[in-house]
């Protein structure tokens, strides 16, 4: 019988463990941003709030929040390339919108230069930057690391 194949495995749910991350997965996390084309910075500042999907032993998709005090800011999703397509990407941003929700969340915003379609899927919108909190914009996000053309969305809870 042939070997299945990564995609093969991860397509069947029960392979592929959503759980927050530790210590010792942040220096895969951020490897895994930099080869999804996504910048680390300031990542390990929120590692109580860092979601990861395991394959085995291998982490094959992150999601991060930041939280500004009742708001929150989704950040690094992302999913390796090689199991893109089965479902992953959905599963982990249920996961951390379900996070934020636990926490108390009212408004969680996002910024994204390559995914505008991919999150109303879970009913963020487009929204003008001049209504978001202060402390949300004052992350690094807003500050250096995504570009002034980066679209901004917001999910209310
Ligand atoms: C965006 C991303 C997380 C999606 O992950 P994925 O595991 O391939 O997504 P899924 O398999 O769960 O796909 C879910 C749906 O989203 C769609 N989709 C996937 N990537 C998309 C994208 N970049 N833009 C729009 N739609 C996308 C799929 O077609 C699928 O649609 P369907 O449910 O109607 O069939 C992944 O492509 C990625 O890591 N991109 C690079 C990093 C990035 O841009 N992150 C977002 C900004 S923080």
């Amino acid at each position: 019988m042939l070997p299945k194949t990564l995609v093969q495995m991860v397509d069947d749910r029960k392979e592929i463990r959503i759980r927050a991350a530790r210590q010792e997965d942040l220096a895969p996390v951020e490897r895994l941003l930099v080869a999804t084309g996504l910048a680390p910075d300031g990542i390990d500042d929120h590692l109580p709030t860092i979601l990861i999907a395991e394959h085995e032993h291998q982490i094959v998709a992150t999601a991060a929040l930041e939280i500004y005090k009742d708001s929150a800011l989704l950040r690094s999703v992302a999913v390796d390339p090689d199991v893109r397509g089965t479902g992953v990407g959905k599963r982990i941003t249920m996961e951390a919108i379900n996070l934020a929700q636990r926490l108390g969340i009212d408004r969680l915003f996002l910024l994204t230069e390559t995914a505008g379609e991919f999150f109303p899927k879970f009913g963020f919108r487009v929204v003008s930057r001049v209504g978001i909190p202060d402390l949300v914009k004052s992350s690094i996000e807003f500050t250096s690391m995504c570009a002034d053309t980066a679209l901004a969305m917001e999910l209310r809870l």
